[in-house]
């Protein structure tokens, strides 16, 4: 949460950061800010509202200023409310600072800069991390950022700028993000590589503790203890094209519509012979042996993905899996011991209570295998094992080609763990194999949809309330449709187990409560369909997602949406489509901000 951006070189430092906070604007949008060299000091320009206000601020209120280097802030409120006085940059004297992440013991530090006599003018935790850096500062900006940060309890990311060293940004983080470049036209930071990668396609991650000091010509880095040296480079393997909307009007469509090309370079790699593979992830057989239990733990969407996961393993597999929501882990003392395989999920790779999670999971001994769409990020740095999703940037806050890709990555695993622990035959392992190489050519089939699901959410649009019921597999896949719509229409939904509604809840059902039922799955097909006449007869509107082989007659229910044939236990990503479109369409006819819905952020790295 929050982006936050560096730049000094050659170029114009105000339209740099500008640019790049565009880019990191789904990181929070409640205010944004900038603060630039100029000939006389320091400048600060700061607003309320999105980078666009502040690009016009920036326009009328420096544009004949020159400036080339420079930091920037868009900012997810946590502190303090969304006002100009709480946006980033912060300046304690000779201190200005940005900040991604919180800083936990601030009202004790605030209480010891009060007594001083040192009062802020802000509620953030961050001006009060400014205070502290500046309090420490008697003209060595890395003795006082180290002495400052021994200080700090909690998450950070700071670029810091001192006024009396120009055309100097320094930078330090601790549990939230920084990667860095240095390209022939300057050196660049920021919370994430969308903001780097107009500039560049290689850049460094800024480790924990470490001090990164840029100039024009170059990044100085020293660790902990003072020395210098070259951090390892990484390869941007998306171009700049990746993170723009091309043509599409939001860029949840555009990822909806980049699933099966995100599916197919998901899955082909591991396809090796026909079987699930994971030796160019430098994975071996050895992790799914000598388990008795496998744990999957993340948040949101992930977690959803998590839970079919779980259903694809046991079933497949016969080992008891749990899924977990990664904050309610941590905090559990869960029974963990070396033959835990412990999965973590996560898009960004930097959700903090997955990170946390996972951190606790390999402490007690367990082997930890994450699947990670950031390359480098913090939890695929800290598992033992990775499999990237490759997806390419997900910058739509509300995850779609991401939870897709997770889910084909879930059955990779299932597949090659049943195999390995003599569960499932060869001959049975190529056949699952076969289904999940044909998904993204399903999900192509699902896409022409488009105008259908988009008349049904035009009725959905008027709703208060929502349910979302399914048995299995799609009770599983229930939860992310109703996580999508709550996300980005407002609409409060829950996603129920079908055969559970009658003991308690089915009393929410009345005639102006829609219910969205999935029946895709045969072993629970006749279920289900009972459970839709108990809704039906308490007079809810029902539209039913099934397959072509189980269509019903038209009375039973208000809308069907029939999914192109697949084998069932495949059906979860011709229904994700369904269910992201439908979210997507209800937004739009309510006339809301798909992209960046009110209150969240797209990387989570607060608790
Ligand atoms: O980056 P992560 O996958 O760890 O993020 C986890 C959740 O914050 C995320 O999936 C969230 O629920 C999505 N916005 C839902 O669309």
């Amino acid at each position: 949460m929050c982006g936050i951006i560096g730049y000094v070189g050659f170029l114009d430092a105000k339209k740099t950061l500008v640019d790049g906070l565009q880019t990191l604007e789904y990181r929070g949008y409640d205010s944004a800010g900038i603060s630039f060299f100029t000939d006389g000091g320091i400048q600060t320009i700061k607003t309320i509202g999105k980078v666009s206000v502040l690009r016009e601020l920036v326009h009328t209120q420096a544009n004949d200023t020159i400036s080339t280097c420079g930091i920037g802030h868009t900012r997810w409120a946590t502190h303090g409310g969304v006002s100009n006085t709480n946006s980033h940059p912060h300046t304690a004297g000779k201190v200005t600072l940005i900040h991604n992440g919180i800083i936990e013991n601030y009202q004790e530090l605030r209480k010891e800069l009060e007594a001083q006599g040192k009062t802020p003018v802000s509620q953030t935790d961050s001006e009060i991390a400014a205070m502290v850096i500046d309090d420490c500062y008697s003209g060595n900006p890395e003795e006082a950022i180290r002495l400052a940060t021994t200080k700090l309890v909690g998450a950070y990311g700071f670029c810091i700028m001192f006024e009396d060293i120009p055309e100097t940004i320094y930078a330090i983080r601790s549990g939230s993000p920084l990667v860095a470049a240095h390209t022939t036209n300057g050196s660049i930071i920021a919370s994430d590589m969308v903001a780097l990668v107009s500039h560049t396609n290689h850049y460094f991650v800024l480790k924990e503790k470490h001090i990164a000091k840029m100039t024009n010509d170059e990044i100085l880095v020293k660790d902990e203890y003072g020395d210098i040296y070259s951090p390892a480079i990484h390869h941007i393997s998306w171009d700049v094209g990746a993170a723009k909307k091309g043509g599409y009007e939001h860029f949840m469509m555009k990822e909806i519509h980049e699933q099966p090309d995100a599916l197919r370079n998901t899955i082909l790699p591991r396809c090796v012979n026909g079987m699930p593979d994971f030796s160019t992830d430098q994975i071996s057989d050895d992790i799914f042996q000598n388990i008795d239990r496998v744990i999957i733990t993340a948040c949101g969407s992930a977690m959803h993905a998590g839970l079919i996961g779980r259903n694809m393993i046991e079933r497949l597999a016969r080992i008891p899996v749990s899924v977990d929501i990664a904050s309610e882990f941590r905090y559990q003392n869960p029974i963990v011991d070396d033959r835990t395989l412990l999965i973590t999920i996560s898009q960004s790779g930097e959700t903090a209570d997955t990170l946390a999670a996972l951190k606790l999971a390999k402490s007690k001994g367990a082997k930890t295998l994450s699947v990670v769409n950031v390359k480098g990020s913090s939890v695929a740095r800290e598992s033992d094992y990775v499999l990237y999703t490759h997806a390419g940037p997900e910058i739509s806050v509300a995850s779609t080609k991401a939870y897709t890709v997770q889910l084909s990555v879930m059955y990779l695993i299932a597949f090659r763990l049943a195999y390995v622990s003599k569960q499932i035959s060869e001959e049975e392992t190529k056949s699952y194999m076969e289904n999940l190489t044909n998904v993204a050519s399903k999900v192509e089939e699902v896409l022409s949809y488009d105008s259908q699901i988009e008349n049904i959410a035009k009725r959905l649009a008027k709703a208060g309330n929502i349910f979302f019921i399914g048995r299995g597999l799609d009770h599983a896949l229930s939860c992310e449709g109703s996580l999508k719509l709550k996300e980005i229409s407002y609409i409060h939904s829950e996603a129920y187990a079908a055969g559970e509604l009658k003991h308690g809840t089915i009393s929410l059902i009345t005639d102006s409560v829609p219910v969205i039922a999935l029946a895709t799955q045969p072993d629970v097909y006749s279920k289900v369909i009972s459970n839709v006449q108990e809704v039906r007869s308490r007079g809810a509107k029902v539209i039913l997602i099934t397959d072509i082989n189980a269509a019903v007659d038209a009375s039973l229910c208000d809308h069907q949406i029939v999914l192109p044939e697949t084998s069932p236990l495949f059906t979860p990503f011709v229904s994700a489509v369904v269910l992201q479109y439908l979210a997507y369409y209800v937004s739009v006819e309510k006339g809301l901000n798909v992209d960046q819905p009110r209150n969240l952020a797209k990387s989570v790295t607060v608790e």
